[in-house]
């Protein structure tokens, strides 16, 4: 019964603000409503929410946890572009406890840029309006070091979206130092366990220079590629009538660009090799592989905007399937170090059909590569040798 259970932070042993009064506002509302946070609802205005809206002190956090009788350790989970239309989407799912799973407590920190952060005062609302849960904690910052403090993931989205016309490529020279800053932040900053998804485009290359930029272990960082994966999924179940749920084995190869390349020839529906199901291998060679590749542009000229939902969508599915077993024979697309595998340079981040145990996310090795496969993967990843190129000239690499 916890409405019965109201200590205050005088209880707890711990003041209602921090020595000195110097932090703009210290509010958690749930917590707040429960009479367990008393008197600083009039912190919580626009003005206030400033560098730092509110935070709740580790201490704090983790003596409400176990007065709420939650066992496991929360976790804390950076979203970057927390104020954006991919935020506005994502927050919402792992708010719910669908990614991290409904007994694990949560800890969001929500970073974006300064002149973002009013904005975050209204998801801020909508978050605590969720009475989620799982959500036990919210730090909303435009400081990378606060920001990425202690978490165990930091899903990188903020970076500046791409205008109708621009390529990935274009974006490179604007996001590439984002994430140079934001390797360093992590590094420093996160949980031993820290793992990185990158989706802020262009996705691959910003990874490979966020990875290089900190020092930790390589296997750690991801770029998204899922959203391509679902994409083909869905044109391939709309083509053969079939459920997307009985297609598998879809790799996505290469680079999050339209230069990505969908191995239909690897793929299942029902079980069945996609071209014994679709016999028209003209059309999955060229309308198949173009909608899959142009998806992301028709959505833009459609919305005036970048992908959003379903970019959101994409990623909770990579994380699941990073920290989920993968199903016996299937596989998964997440863009990793490469290895060498399949011939692909060393050091790049690429797109790969992969399996986890749950913890450890390998490359599915043996795949038979179709000849065209090979000519459109060797495309794929020329282009994410020239952005290599490009980030070692703009200085964002070491040679
Ligand atoms: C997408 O594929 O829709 C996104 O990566 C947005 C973009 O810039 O194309």
């Amino acid at each position: 019964m916890l409405g019965k259970i109201q200590p205050s932070l005088r209880d707890l042993g711990l003041s209602s603000r921090p020595p000195g009064n110097k932090l703009p506002g210290y509010y958690h509302g749930a917590l707040r409503d429960k009479g367990w946070i008393r008197g600083i609802e009039g912190d919580f205005n626009a003005s206030a929410l400033n560098n730092r809206v509110f935070t709740l002190a580790t201490a704090l956090q983790s003596r409400i946890i176990s007065t709420l009788n939650m066992n496991k350790a929360p976790i804390h989970v950076a979203v970057t572009g927390a104020a954006g239309a991919i935020g506005y989407s994502i927050l919402f799912r792992i708010a719910s406890g669908e990614v991290f799973g409904p007994d694990q407590p949560i800890i969001l920190h929500l970073v974006d840029i300064e002149p973002a952060l009013p904005v975050l005062q209204g998801v801020i609302l909508e978050l605590e309006d969720v009475a989620s849960p799982v959500l036990k904690g919210l730090v909303a910052t435009a400081d990378m070091n606060e920001g990425f403090r202690n978490i165990s993931w930091a899903l990188l989205i903020g970076s500046v979206p791409r205008k109708p016309g621009m390529e990935r490529k274009d974006l490179l020279a604007i996001n590439g130092k984002i994430f140079t800053g934001q390797g360093q932040a992590i590094a420093k900053n996160a949980a031993k366990d820290v793992r990185i998804l990158v989706v802020g485009n262009p996705c691959n290359t910003n990874c490979l220079i966020g990875m290089n930029n900190s020092d930790l272990p390589h296997d750690r960082w991801f770029a998204m590629t899922r959203l391509d994966e679902n994409r083909a999924v869905a044109q391939l179940a709309k083509k053969s009538g079939a459920d997307a749920t009985a297609i598998s084995n879809l790799a996505i190869w290469g680079n999050h660009s339209p230069t990505m390349y969908p191995d239909f020839y690897n793929a299942k529906i029902g079980g069945k090799p996609v071209t014994e199901v679709i016999t028209d291998e003209n059309w999955l060679k060229t309308e198949f592989v173009t909608t899959v590749a142009q998806r992301g542009t028709a959505v833009m000229n459609a919305r005036k905007a970048s992908s959003a939902a379903s970019a959101a969508n994409a990623a909770i599915d990579t994380v699941k399937s990073i920290i989920t077993p993968t199903k016996a024979g299937d596989w998964h697309s997440v863009c990793v170090e490469s290895d060498g595998s399949y011939g692909i340079e060393k050091g790049l981040i690429c797109s790969f059909p992969m399996r986890s145990d749950g913890k450890k996310l390998e490359i599915v090795q043996g795949l038979k590569i179709h000849p065209f496969s090979q000519e459109k993967i060797n495309g794929t990843v020329a282009e994410l040798q020239g952005e290599k190129a490009i980030a070692t000239e703009l200085g964002m690499l070491s040679k």
